[in-house]
């Protein structure tokens, strides 16, 4: 039994969307929580940069004793996922790619039409198409970039028509050129603006990779006898830009819970030169 937290990260507020499924099914686990958000988003950024915030993440969630990192996050799992588990070879770093892919190839025929939306660097790693290809040769996928999503989720602008628009810029031709039937939801911002989707296409199946990786984070403290144990500690959610759409998002995200939760503004730069105290 070990009772150190599960460390979650992501760009920003997206990787939340990951988080509910993990209270529900283990409600023991503590989590402490790191979004980007001063520095979101990073889909439109290069390799390297992501890779180097990333890098600064896990460490700080290293350092603060998590027992597992999840990284909750498409475009840090498809571009960063071996170099973050080269880092950190004692603690075990789950990617979302994987999960996802898997519940593609288990749940689609041969004649399935699948669609995968995006950051810009999620699509140009080819990760998804790669991944789903290799466990089910024949399946037929079309990828799109939707890079003006995540910076109208990240300020709260959901159910509404600016957002209805642009879903629509991005998946009005794409989805019916490629004849999609079944959507991937890949990066984890897109949930928050699912009813959107399925709203405008309401024929689509869409997979949701924040669920498909509960069950990997369950196998992951299976095996390695990382259960928790203790009765329920507090939730910690660090940001590096603490906003208030920030803060209102974890409220509504969470809002079944009667959990302790305690947000933390926290500046990387000077937690690396000072060793700033989280
Ligand atoms: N939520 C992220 C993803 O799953 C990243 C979004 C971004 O920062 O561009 O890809």
């Amino acid at each position: 039994m070990d009772n150190r937290p599960i460390g979650f990260f992501d760009s920003g507020l997206g990787g939340l969307t990951c988080v509910p499924y993990l209270m529900r099914a283990l409600p023991l686990e503590r989590i402490i929580y790191f979004g980007d958000t001063a520095r979101t988003p990073y889909g439109s950024k290069a390799v390297s940069t992501i890779r180097a915030f990333s890098m600064e993440i896990a460490d700080f969630l290293v350092e603060n004793g998590v027992k597992l990192i999840v990284i909750a996050c498409n475009t840090v799992s498809s571009t960063c996922l071996a170099e973050l588990r080269a880092r950190h070879p004692g603690v075990p770093v789950l990617g979302i790619i994987s999960p996802a892919a898997h519940a593609v190839a288990k749940t689609c025929g041969a004649d399935s039409h699948i669609g995968i939306i995006g950051t810009k660097a999620t699509i140009r790693s080819d990760a998804y198409p790669r991944k789903i290809l290799h466990l089910s040769p024949a399946l037929d996928i079309a990828q799109i970039a939707c890079p003006a999503l995540v910076p109208l989720i990240e300020e709260g602008i959901l159910q509404n028509e600016i957002m209805d628009l642009t879903i629509r810029y991005y998946l009005d031709h794409f989805l019916a050129y490629n004849r999609i039937d079944t959507l991937v939801l890949g990066c984890t911002h897109y949930p928050l603006i699912r009813k959107n989707i399925q709203k405008l296409y309401p024929y689509l199946r869409i997979i949701d990779p924040s669920e498909e990786i509960l069950q990997s984070i369950q196998d992951t403290l299976e095996r390695n006898v990382l259960f928790a144990a203790a009765e329920k500690g507090e939730h910690v959610f660090y940001a590096s830009d603490l906003s208030e759409n920030f803060v209102n998002m974890i409220h509504r995200i969470l809002e079944f819970t009667n959990f302790d939760i305690a947000f933390k503004n926290i500046d990387l730069d000077r937690y690396r030169k000072e060793g700033q105290a989280p």
